[in-house]
């Protein structure tokens, strides 16, 4: 297929239509030159195929297919080999239904607990979402098939989220929000990249060329198309200028009339849209030349990947005295509707249509279980009688294990929460299991964080997240000790939601949504203000314990293009096999620009025999160290004392050294008479001048008795005001005419 043969003999009408679908889920064809239409499908925790009735809203059915562990469930694995797993699947999945397209992954960034699509998303932190994302993206495309990164940018919750304006600095913008898909695009290598329907700082990003085009492409090096979210186009021919190459669903004839119409009254040039053109062209035939027909899916090993995934994803976030794992000879009593009927994936576009689910219940057959549904999962009453029959079947029983959650109408695609509470009968019920039954154990289905009024009153928790189709087969292994809980939180869990950085301005108001709290989102905000949370970022208990030495770098000093290694051995002390998910912070120096306390720049996931011990390696560069800086519109490293900082949690530093940073950036600044003195500092030009005049007052000083007007004053006192003192103060005080501050000014500016 030679598509810039294809280009020059297409017809204006055909060029225009091609930058719209022919239908919900198809592109144009062009059959005369031997075009065909690819298919894209929702994702991104399974394929949702439409055959029949389209919608975007997970209303139709789609295909039967398997649903894995949604996004924060990966994000706990905080494994980059889990995500490929899953690419390769969902890939090949798609081979084998003709699917040229995955709409997914879903990077934006965890806000607020409150966000109801927050099931479908990673993490809070840029860095893991944008690894982890990377990873599955390279991996998805491996298998021929594209992945398309969404929702570009600045969508972080679903109230208004066709219409809203996100108010976000630029360097928030950059740091928290835009780095996972720049990984995706610099790593991954994202054949697509979904816009979102919000504007940012005013502008809709599906018409907004600095997002589409001058970050996207010229910043990160993009080179796929962008395709609007559904319905998301704003003015076609200034989306088209600003970057945006496909409008979809299709089917809505005057979105190529208006292209036409645009290049033949001269508004658009042609070559704008050829642009956008041979974006899609490239797409098709990449699409087609990596079509592998014949692939075969074997649906039942994929529902054991599944289980096998969730295994290494699911977060033990307590066991007192060791509660679990259970002894297969205890007695056992699964209690909640969610041990026969798991919730498993959350409502809306990604909704999967699962013909096999597998509750623990069901799946636990070779163990003796009694069974008790103890509340109605779609009801917040209490049933006086499903309760009483609980607390009987727990009384009897030597241990009992709660599964309980979040129904589907409290998290989904287009709502928000309001709350994060769990539903007040299945407090109700922990509250009265404990009571009576020393060794509860609660297992959460849950998308996100839930509030835990009963958290101390129980043994164990396990947090199996929405975990896919199989989740039951991992539960089970889980909580026997077939298999040893590895994931750690990927989002902080607040003691309430008044904790929350984005708590006063969520979901903004008539459509504006600011983010005031900065870069300050999830771990960054709590450690600043040194808050206690339920459970940290990175958090996660083992049935081993692991303990962490030997801590070195490769250089003590680091300079802006160099990179060192970072080395520590992690060893397992425990009886069992398990996991451990190293992470590696860098903890900020607290006296130049705004920095939070320390940020995950990397992470290993080690697997350890009883006693064995292996070594963990990291490399930094600069982008470790560094803050994005809107002066030079890229990232900067301050020079000062860092930290590296190897944890278990973000809340459980094992190890850390300090290390030197040298940045030979020098950031522009605009000196007036104004400018305080310290900033000198910051140039070379201002370096050399305020030593000068350091030297000329030092002179002043021996020759005469000096005289000034700040009385008597420590030594701090007398530097920090000289340091905060404005430059024109050395015409008061220090000898210098107006016209001789002016020159010097000019000069430090030239
Ligand atoms: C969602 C997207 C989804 C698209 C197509 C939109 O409503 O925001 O995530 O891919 O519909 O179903």
């Amino acid at each position: 297929m030679d598509i810039n043969k294809i280009l020059s003999e297409m017809t204006l009408e055909e060029k225009a239509e091609m930058c719209s679908g022919s239908s919900f889920w198809y592109t144009q064809s062009v059959e005369r030159l031997g075009v065909p239409a690819v298919m894209m499908c929702d994702g991104p925790h399974g394929l949702r195929k439409q055959k029949g009735a389209a919608d975007h809203l997970g209303i139709n059915e789609s295909i039967e297919t398997v649903s894995y562990p949604t996004g924060p469930a990966l994000a706990a694995s905080f494994d980059r080999d889990v995500l490929r797993k899953l690419g390769e699947a969902i890939g090949e999945e798609c081979q084998a239904e003709n699917v040229a397209m995955l709409l997914g992954p879903g990077v934006n960034i965890k806000r607020s607990p409150l966000c109801g699509r927050n099931f479908e998303y990673f993490s809070e932190d840029p860095y893991l979402t944008g690894e982890l994302a990377a990873s599955f993206v390279e991996s998805l495309q491996e298998k021929g098939v594209a992945a398309c990164v969404k929702h570009y940018a600045g969508n972080e919750q679903e109230t208004l989220r066709m219409s809203s304006d996100t108010i976000v600095d630029e360097r928030t913008l950059h740091e928290i929000y835009l780095s996972p898909f720049e990984a995706t695009v610099k790593k991954g290598k994202a054949r697509s990249i979904m816009s979102s329907y919000n504007a940012i700082n005013g502008s809709f990003v599906a018409e907004c060329k600095k997002m589409l085009t001058d970050v996207l492409r010229e910043k990160w090096g993009f080179d796929g198309f962008v395709v609007t979210d559904w319905g998301g186009v704003q003015d076609r021919v200034k989306g088209l200028r600003a970057g945006l190459d496909l409008e979809m669903p299709g089917g809505n004839p005057d979105a190529a009339v208006r292209i036409v119409k645009a290049v033949q009254d001269g508004t658009l040039e042609e070559s704008v849209l050829d642009k956008a053109v041979l974006n899609m062209l490239t797409f098709v035939k990449r699409s087609i030349t990596k079509r592998q027909p014949d692939t075969n899916i074997d649906r039942d090993a994929n529902l054991k990947l599944a289980a096998e995934l969730e295994k290494e994803c699911a977060v033990l976030l307590k066991n007192d005295n060791a509660m679990l794992p259970i002894k297969k000879s205890s007695k056992v009593a699964y209690i909640g509707e969610f041990a026969k009927k798991p919730r498993y994936q959350g409502s809306g576009s990604s909704y999967i249509n699962v013909p096999n689910l597998v509750g623990a219940y069901d799946a636990a057959n070779n163990l003796s279980i009694t069974y008790a549904q103890g509340f109605r999962a779609n009801d917040s009453e209490t049933d006086a009688t499903l309760l009483d029959e609980a607390i009987k079947v727990a009384k009897e029983s030597d241990v009992a294990v709660l599964f309980v959650g979040l129904p589907n109408s409290y998290e989904s695609e287009g709502l928000d929460r309001s709350h994060i509470d769990m539903p007040a009968n299945q407090n109700i019920l922990i509250n009265a299991i404990a009571t009576v039954q020393p060794n509860t154990i609660v297992v959460m289905h849950t998308g996100s964080p839930v509030t835990m009024p009963w958290i101390d009153k129980v043994s164990a928790v396990l947090c199996v997240y929405l975990g896919g189709a199989n989740v039951g087969t991992a539960t089970n292994a889980l909580l026997f000790g077939d298999a040893n809980p590895s994931g750690k939180v990927a989002e902080s869990w607040p003691i309430r939601l008044e904790d929350t950085s984005a708590y006063l301005n969520f979901p903004g108001h008539e459509g504006v949504v600011e983010y005031r709290e900065g870069i300050y989102v999830g771990y960054r905000y709590y450690d600043k203000k040194r808050m206690d949370m339920l459970f940290p970022f990175g958090h996660g208990l083992s049935y081993t314990k692991f303990s962490y030495s030997d801590l070195k770098v490769s250089n003590s000093k680091i300079s802006d293009e160099d990179e060192i290694t970072v080395t520590c051995k992690v060893k397992n002390v425990g009886d069992v096999p398990g996991k451990e998910a190293v992470q590696l912070y860098i903890g900020n120096p607290q006296d130049g620009v705004q920095r939070p306390v320390r940020e995950l720049r990397d992470f290993a996931k080690v697997s350890l025999k009883p006693g064995e011990e292996k070594q963990v390696s990291f490399t930094l560069g600069k982008r470790a160290f560094a803050y994005y800086e809107p002066k030079i519109n890229d990232w900067n490293m301050e020079t000062g004392t860092y930290t590296i900082d190897i944890g278990a949690s973000s809340r459980d530093i094992r190890l850390s050294v300090a290390i030197e940073v040298e940045s030979t950036t020098e950031l522009p600044i605009v000196f007036t008479r104004n400018t305080p003195m310290a900033y000198l500092q910051k140039t070379a030009k201002g370096r050399a001048l305020a030593e000068q005049m350091t030297a000329k007052r030092q002179q002043a000083q021996s020759d005469s008795s000096a005289s000034d007007h700040l009385g008597e004053g420590s030594k701090e006192m007398v530097e920090a005001m000289v340091r905060e003192a404005p430059l024109k103060f050395m015409c008061s005080f220090g000898g210098v005419s107006i016209e001789q501050l002016d020159a010097m000014i000019e000069m430090l500016n030239s």
